[in-house]
C-alpha cells in the first residue's frame, strides 16, 4: 500500500520495478527471453574484434549474451544493468567465470564512468524504456563519450509494428528511419534489420535493430 501510495506521488520507480522483475520471475518467465541471442551474436561477431576489445552489453540483466561473449573468447566484457537482482542471477549461473566480467549496476542515463571507452556498446531492449526527450538525449551523451571513436553501438527496440509495452511499461517504439536519426550527429548507421521475436508465450514481438559506428 505504501509503495502504491509512493507510487501515485512520485511516479514509478524504475529501479524497484525491475527488482521486482528478477526477484519475481525466472530467466525463461519473461517475453525478451532468448535461448541464444542470435542477432546480436551475428553482429559482434561480424566485426572480427580481437578477443582484448572492450564490450558493454546495456540493460543486459541475466541474458545469456555475456555466456557466449565468453565462450568466443573475449576478454573484457561488462554487462551493466539497472537491477542488482538481475546481476546476481547472471553471476550465480556463470559461478567462476563470473569473475572475469565487470558488472556494473546502474541506471544508464545516470553513470557518469567515462574512464573506460567501449569498442562495442550492445543494447537489446533498455534503451527503448526511455520514453522522455531528456532521458534519450542524456542516452545519447553516454554512449557518445563512452564508445571510441569508430566502435561500435548496437540497438534493438521494439518496432513501429512491435507492442507498446514492455514488461508493463511504456516503450518508444523506433523503425530504421526514426533510429537513425536519433543517432545520427555523432553514430554512422551501418544497417537495421526488422526482426521478430518469438517470446516464450508463443507471441510475436518486432524489433528494429541496427547497427552504427561512431564517428
Ligand atoms: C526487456 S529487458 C532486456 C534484457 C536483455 N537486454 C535481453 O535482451 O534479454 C530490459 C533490461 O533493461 C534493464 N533496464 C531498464 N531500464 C534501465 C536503465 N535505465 N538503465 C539500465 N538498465 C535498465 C532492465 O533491468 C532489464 O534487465
Amino acid at each position: 500500500m505504501n509503495y502504491f501510495l509512493t507510487f501515485l506521488r512520485m511516479g514509478y520507480d524504475k529501479k524497484s520495478h525491475w527488482e521486482n522483475v528478477f526477484s519475481n520471475k525466472n530467466l525463461t518467465d519473461v517475453s525478451w527471453f532468448q535461448e541464444v541471442p542470435i542477432t546480436s551474436l551475428t553482429f559482434i561477431r561480424s566485426l572480427n574484434l580481437p578477443k582484448t576489445a572492450q564490450i558493454i552489453d546495456v540493460g543486459g540483466g541475466d541474458s545469456y549474451l555475456v555466456d557466449y561473449l565468453l565462450k568466443d573468447g573475449f576478454e573484457h566484457i561488462t554487462v551493466l544493468d539497472i537491477s542488482e537482482k538481475a546481476l546476481e542471477k547472471a553471476k550465480e549461473r556463470l559461478g567462476e567465470s563470473a569473475n572475469k566480467i565487470e558488472w556494473i549496476v546502474s541506471d544508464i542515463t545516470e553513470y557518469q564512468d567515462s574512464s573506460k571507452k567501449y569498442d562495442v556498446w550492445h543494447d537489446r531492449a533498455a534503451f527503448h524504456f526511455l520514453v522522455e526527450n531528456g532521458q534519450i538525449e542524456t542516452y545519447l551523451s553516454i554512449a557518445k563519450t563512452n564508445i571510441k571513436n569508430e566502435g561500435f553501438l548496437s540497438v534493438g527496440t521494439f518496432s513501429e509494428q512491435g507492442p507498446t509495452k514492455c514488461s508493463g511499461l511504456e516503450v518508444k517504439q523506433y523503425s530504421e528511419e526514426s533510429m537513425t536519426d536519433k543517432f545520427k550527429e555523432n553514430f554512422e548507421k551501418i544497417r537495421c534489420i526488422n526482426e521478430n521475436h518469438e517470446t516464450p508465450f508463443k507471441t510475436v514481438q518486432n524489433f528494429t535493430f541496427c547497427t552504427f559506428q561512431r564517428k
